[in-house]
C-alpha cells in the first residue's frame, strides 16, 4: 500500500471512530490511538523515512494535513460534546413553569386562642376592656389581697410553683388582676378619685395560670383563665347574672339554660357556680354531664368588700362581681375534646383540625 492509500485509510477509520466517541474517555482514548507517541499517524510519520528522498516532501505534507485535519476533527468533536452535554444538563434542570404553584403552608390560631379571642370579642360588645396582668406574681396578689391568708385552708384550692419562696410565684388564678386593676383605675384617674366618685371598672383578663397539679385528663399544670370584674355603685346578683347569661347564649346557644349555684371562694359573698344546659343531651342526661343534664362552666360572685377595700375602693359606695373562666373548658364543651393534654402535647394532628376555624 502506498503511503496516500495509507493515509486515507487512516483519516477516514479515525474519522469514523471519533463520530462514535461520546466521552471525555472516550476522545482521550481516540487521540492515544490515533495521534499519541505509539499512534496510527505517527507511526505511518515514522515510516516516511524509508521513502525514496523525492517522494518524502509529498508524503510528509499530505500525512501533515492529515494529522490537521484529525486534531481539527478532535477539537471539534469535543466542543460538540461540551455542548451536548449543557443541553442535558438544562434538560435535567428543566422547570416547568407552567405546573401550578405548591401553597405555601398557612399557620392557624391555637384552639385556646380562638375561644379566648371569643370570650373577649363577646365582653367587649358588653362594653368591657381587656387587661393583662403578670404571670409571675406575688404572694401577696394571688391569695392575701384575696382574702386568703398564709394559713388559711383555702390555700389547698390553688397549690402552686413558688418562684423565689415564699413571696413569688407564678399565678394559680387570673383573680390577682380584680385587685391590680382596681389599683390602676385609682391610680391613673386620681381626678375622678378626688371629685369622690370612684370610676366603674368593667374589665375582663385573659391570661396563662399554673397549678401543681398531676395531668389527667381534665387536669394540666399549665392553662388560661379569663377573669372578669365590674365594679360600680349599686350593681347586683341580678346585673352578674345578666352579664353571664348573655355570655352563655352567644358562646353556645341562643337559648342555652344556666343555673347557678352557692359555692364558697374567699374573695366574693356570695359566691357561686354557673352551669350551663348539657351540650350533647341539651339538658336530658347523658354520660358526658353523668346523667344531670348540667355542665360546670364558671365560678363567679360578687366581689368581697376586704377584695374591694384592699384595692382603694369604699365598699360601703360601690359593689362589685366578678367571674373567672377556663377557655379550655369552654373549647372542649364546643368541640367536643375529651382531654385538655391535647392542648399544649403538639400534635400537629390535632392542631390543624382548627385551622379553618379562624
Ligand atoms: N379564681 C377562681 C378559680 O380559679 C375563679 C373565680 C373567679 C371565682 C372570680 C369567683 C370569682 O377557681
Amino acid at each position: 500500500m502506498d503511503v496516500d492509500t495509507q493515509l486515507a485509510t487512516l483519516r477516514e477509520g479515525a474519522l469514523a471512530a471519533l463520530a462514535t466517541a461520546e466521552s471525555t474517555d472516550a476522545l482521550e482514548q481516540w487521540r492515544v490511538e490515533y495521534l499519541g507517541k505509539r499512534g496510527a499517524l505517527t507511526q505511518v510519520l515514522r515510516g516516511l523515512g524509508t521513502l525514496p528522498a523525492d517522494q518524502r516532501p509529498l508524503a510528509g505534507q499530505a500525512a501533515n494535513a492529515v494529522k490537521a485535519a484529525l486534531e481539527d476533527a478532535l477539537a471539534a468533536r469535543g466542543e460538540a460534546l461540551k455542548a451536548a452535554e449543557l443541553v442535558e444538563a438544562l434538560q435535567a434542570e428543566r422547570v416547568d413553569v407552567t405546573l401550578p404553584g405548591r401553597p405555601p403552608a398557612l399557620g392557624g390560631l391555637h384552639p385556646t386562642t380562638l375561644v379566648v379571642e371569643r370570650i373577649l370579642d363577646i365582653f367587649r360588645d358588653l362594653g368591657f376592656r381587656i387587661a393583662e396582668g403578670p404571670e409571675v406574681e406575688t404572694d401577696y396578689y394571688n391569695f392575701g389581697a384575696l382574702n386568703i391568708p398564709e394559713d388559711h385552708p383555702a390555700r389547698d384550692m390553688w397549690d402552686t410553683f413558688y418562684v423565689r419562696p415564699p413571696d413569688v410565684l407564678l399565678r394559680t388564678h387570673t383573680s390577682p388582676n380584680q385587685v391590680r386593676v382596681m389599683e390602676r383605675v385609682l391610680r391613673e384617674l386620681p381626678r375622678a378619685e378626688a371629685n369622690g366618685t370612684p370610676p366603674p371598672v368593667r374589665v375582663v383578663v385573659p391570661g396563662r395560670v399554673y397549678r401543681y397539679e398531676a395531668q389527667d385528663a381534665s387536669h394540666e399544670w399549665m392553662f388560661y383563665q379569663v377573669e372578669g370584674l365590674a365594679v360600680d355603685a349599686g350593681l347586683t346578683m341580678a346585673d352578674l347574672k345578666g352579664v353571664l347569661v348573655a355570655f352563655a347564649r352567644q358562646m353556645f346557644w341562643p337559648d342555652v339554660e344556666c343555673r347557678f349555684r352557692c359555692q364558697y371562694f374567699p374573695f366574693v359573698e356570695p359566691g357561686l357556680e354557673m352551669d350551663m344546659q348539657c351540650h350533647v343531651c341539651r339538658g336530658a342526661g347523658c354520660r358526658v354531664c353523668q346523667g344531670g343534664g348540667w355542665i360546670e362552666l364558671l365560678g363567679a360572685g360578687m366581689v368581697h368588700p376586704f377584695v374591694l377595700r384592699n384595692a382603694g375602693y369604699d365598699p360601703d359606695r360601690v359593689n362589685g362581681f366578678a367571674f373567672g373562666m377556663g377557655p379550655e373548658r369552654i373549647a372542649m364543651l364546643k368541640y367536643g375534646i375529651d382531654d385538655i393534654r391535647l392542648f399544649y402535647g403538639n400534635d400537629l394532628r390535632f392542631l390543624e383540625q382548627f385551622h379553618q376555624a379562624g
